[in-house]
C-alpha cells in the first residue's frame, strides 16, 4: 500500500467518486431493512452527483492509494428557507406520509444556515486507518469555520447503525426519526 494521500476535489470533477458511491449506495442497501427498494435505486448518478451540482458550498475530500481513489466525505452547507422544513425530495415521494418530520425537528427554530455532513465511505480494505477519522475531522472543521453556521446533521440510513458510534465520537447526538424511520437525523450543535 503506498502512502494515502488526501485530495480537495470540492471545486473539481465528482466523477472521481462514482465508483466509491455506489459501492456506499449498495452497502446501505444491503444492510436495510425498511423500504429497501428505495436504497437500491439510489446511485452516484441521482444522489452524489446532483446534490454536489446544487450544492451552494461543499466540500468533497478524497483519499487516494496511488491514483486510486479508496475514500471519500462529501459535506456541503446551505442557508436554509422555511419551505425546506417541509421539503420531501423526489426519491423519497412513496415513503413521504403526511405529518412525518422530514430532515428539520418541528421543536427547532430553523437556523438561517446548517451543514450537512452527507456520504463517507472508506473501502473495506482501507478501513480502520483513521482515515474515515482524519477526512471526516476535516470536513466538520471545515464546515465549522463558516460563518453564520449553527449545526450539522447527518442522516444515518436504517439499518446501518453501526455507524452511530463513529458520529458520537464527533459529538452528533440522536435528533429524531426522518420519514417514519427510514432515515435517522443526528446532530451536533457548532
Ligand atoms: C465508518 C467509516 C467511514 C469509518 O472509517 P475508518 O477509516 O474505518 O475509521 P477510522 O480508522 O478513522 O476510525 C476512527 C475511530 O473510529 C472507530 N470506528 C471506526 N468505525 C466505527 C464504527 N462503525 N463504530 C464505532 N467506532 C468506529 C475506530 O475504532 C477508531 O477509534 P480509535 O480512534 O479509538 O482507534 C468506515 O468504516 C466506512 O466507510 N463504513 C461503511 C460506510 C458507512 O457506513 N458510511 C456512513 C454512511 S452514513
Amino acid at each position: 500500500m503506498a502512502k494515502i494521500r488526501i485530495q480537495d476535489i470540492s471545486g473539481g470533477n465528482i466523477e472521481i467518486c462514482r465508483e466509491l458511491c455506489n459501492e456506499l449506495m449498495t452497502y446501505q442497501a444491503d444492510k436495510s431493512h425498511f423500504r429497501t427498494d428505495v436504497l437500491q435505486e439510489m446511485t452516484f448518478d441521482n444522489r452524489l452527483k446532483p446534490s454536489f451540482e446544487s450544492a451552494q458550498m461543499k466540500k468533497v475530500l478524497v483519499a487516494f492509494d496511488g491514483d486510486t481513489p479508496v475514500g471519500y466525505v462529501y459535506a456541503e452547507v446551505s442557508d436554509v428557507t422555511e419551505d425546506l422544513k417541509y421539503y420531501v425530495p423526489d426519491w423519497a415521494s412513496s415513503i413521504y406520509e403526511k405529518g412525518q418530520l422530514i430532515f428539520y425537528p418541528d421543536e427547532q427554530k430553523l437556523p438561517s444556515r446548517l451543514g450537512t455532513f452527507n456520504n463517507i465511505y472508506i473501502k473495506p480494505q482501507y478501513q480502520g486507518l483513521k482515515l474515515g477519522y482524519q477526512l471526516s475531522n476535516e470536513v466538520i472543521e471545515w464546515m465549522k469555520s463558516m460563518e453564520g453556521i449553527t449545526g450539522i446533521y447527518v442522516y444515518v440510513s436504517n439499518g446501518n447503525e453501526e455507524v452511530v458510534d463513529f458520529y458520537k465520537r464527533f459529538g452528533f447526538e440522536f435528533s429524531h426519526e426522518v420519514f417514519g424511520g427510514f432515515i435517522t437525523a443526528y446532530y451536533k450543535k457548532v
